[in-house]
């Protein structure tokens, strides 16, 4: 089982910047996979769209066997709330919820918050943030914010993880954690973790590098 992109290409505008340029990659199942490049390399736009968060211009991204421009609306809903999480760049907490509520708002829009809570505490001891469960997320520093971001993100243990520049606010000590945390959810859950990172030593941690320049893979090493 994977994740295929074939012949990606992404554009935007009149007349059109082309991002990315012709992409092909394949992420088999349980993979730990880092993405790097220069800031406006197309990291994101890449995620976005291997996340089917956004469309391709041209060329196609399969789960499994399965084309996610030809799942319709219900089954494309049902993979983004079961099996994916997303970290964002920028991570869009509700500001009038708590901490906890936060972490479990994936589980709330499946009815699954009560059970989830026990976990939704763990994953918040994990990244530090337990004395902080009941604060408003308005209340709260961004790398806080940030790390609130990733527990959401695990809370249904998803099978597949995107995670654009999860320690970008992030001290070492953090930074350190967070990945840990990613290399245990990958390890002990079998979940396929794909992160970009301008961080050249979380980079190396992952088992596959592929790094974009100027909208195509230049380097996609398996170690
Ligand atoms: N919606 C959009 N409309 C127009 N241009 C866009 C849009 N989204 C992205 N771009 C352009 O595509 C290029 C790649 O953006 P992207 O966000 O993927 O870069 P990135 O590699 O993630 O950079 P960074 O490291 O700074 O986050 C940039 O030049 C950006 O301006
Ligand atoms: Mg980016």
């Amino acid at each position: 089982m994977s994740i295929k992109i074939n012949g990606l290409k992404k554009w935007f505008g009149e007349p059109p910047t082309h991002v990315l340029k012709g992409i092909d990659l394949k992420i088999d199942d349980g993979e730990f996979v880092s993405i790097v490049g220069r800031s406006g390399s197309g990291k994101s736009t890449l995620l976005y769209i291997m996340s089917t968060l956004d469309d391709p211009s041209s060329g196609s991204v399969f789960y499994d066997d399965l084309e996610v421009s030809k799942m319709n609306e219900d089954a494309i809903h049902d993979l983004r709330n079961k099996e994916l999480g997303f970290v964002f760049q920028f991570h869009y907490l509700l500001p009038e919820l708590t901490v906890l509520e936060n972490v479990l708002m994936p589980a709330r829009k499946r009815h699954l918050h009560f059970e989830k809570e026990e976990y939704a505490r763990h994953l918040l001891d994990q990244v530090g943030l337990l004395d902080k469960a009941d604060s408003r997320a308005t209340t709260i520093s961004g790398g806080e914010q940030q790390r609130v971001a990733i527990a959401r993100a695990l809370v249904m243990k998803p099978k597949y993880l995107f995670a654009d520049e999860p320690t970008g606010n992030l001290d070492s000590v953090n930074g350190d954690n967070i990945m840990e945390l990613f290399k245990k959810i990958n390890a002990e859950m079998g979940s396929t973790v794909i992160y970009v990172t301008h961080d050249l030593d979380y980079a190396n941690m992952a088992k596959r590098k592929i790094e974009l320049v100027d909208g195509v893979v230049s380097e996609n090493v398996l170690r």
